[in-house]
């Protein structure tokens, strides 16, 4: 349990620098079942990483340790400075308040695979439904501050339509803006074009590309090797709970450096 880590400072201002999120040794066992086995990352302010992987590598289950979706078995995981989760005392960890983790993941934008929009509320109501309930922002400034949103991922007309009157395209892009309207800091990607038909995936590429053009700092997970090659700074690669390789993204696709790598990226790049 992560109760049992013991580490000598109390509350440690970590040191961050540059880096806006540090992963330090994070572990994740569901039951018996060790799903992460230690990863070493970090961030930098501004970085676009790029996290590919075979199915069941853990790279959704890293994303969720990032946000504290999921607890960690042990390690540290540390955000924007901010221990994820948890508050330190006298070398030992303890969750923290429902109420602090939320405010924690309100500086992270996170975006799934398949659109989690809410299917009862306009686009509109979507987007400024966490600004307005979460931070308390004014309706009238939210919405405004929503459709620069919309008008930024090419939807301008779409404020009033129903997710399910949207293509899913459209739908991931409005979901993007969702995220976006808590300017958060952090944005994570968990396959945001995987479940879309193939024309459509390029749309939302081109928004987060614009997005990381903008300074925007993000972890993404994807097959679309095309975008992690132009778009990232990073690219690593995970097999079985572990970073196998990472680098610059131009490294790791034309020189791998272990055999995973290579077998992994013979099979997805055709
Ligand atoms: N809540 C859970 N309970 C039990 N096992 C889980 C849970 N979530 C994930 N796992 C297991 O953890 C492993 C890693 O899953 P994860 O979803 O992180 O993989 P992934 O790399 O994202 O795969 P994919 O590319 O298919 O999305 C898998 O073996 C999965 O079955
Ligand atoms: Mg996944």
């Amino acid at each position: 349990m992560a109760e049992e880590n013991h580490m000598p400072a109390d509350d440690m201002a970590v040191e961050t620098a540059d880096a806006l999120v540090v992963a330090e040794d994070v572990r994740k066992s569901f039951g018996r079942l060790e799903v992460l086995k230690g990863i070493d990352l970090e961030v930098r302010r501004g970085e676009v990483m790029c996290v590919v992987g075979p199915s069941g590598s853990g790279k959704s289950t890293f994303l969720r340790c990032v946000n504290h979706l999921e607890k960690l078995t042990a390690g540290r995981l540390w955000v924007n400075g901010e221990l994820m989760g948890y508050r330190q005392r006298r070398g030992r960890l303890y969750e923290l308040r429902d109420s602090e983790i939320a405010a924690q993941r309100s500086d992270i934008g996170m975006v799934f695979q398949r659109f989690n929009l809410f299917p009862h509320l306009t686009v509109l109501g979507n987007i400024i439904e966490a600004p307005t309930q979460v931070k308390r922002t004014p309706k009238a400034r939210a919405t405004e501050r929503a459709m620069e949103l919309l008008d930024r991922v090419g939807l301008p007309d779409k404020a009033n339509a129903y997710p399910e009157q949207l293509s899913g395209g459209q739908q991931q892009r409005v979901a993007i803006a969702r995220a976006l309207a808590m300017e958060p800091s952090l944005m994570l990607f968990d396959e945001p074009t995987s479940a879309l038909d193939p024309e459509l995936v390029g749309e939302v590429l081109d928004v987060m590309r614009d997005l990381a053009r903008g300074g925007m700092t993000m972890v993404v997970v994807t097959h679309e090797m095309g975008f992690a090659r132009e778009v990232g700074d990073s690219l690593v690669f995970m097999d079985d709970g572990a970073v196998v390789e990472a680098g610059t993204p131009a490294e790791v696709l034309s020189n791998p450096r272990h055999e995973r790598t290579r077998a992994f990226l013979s099979k997805v790049i055709q």
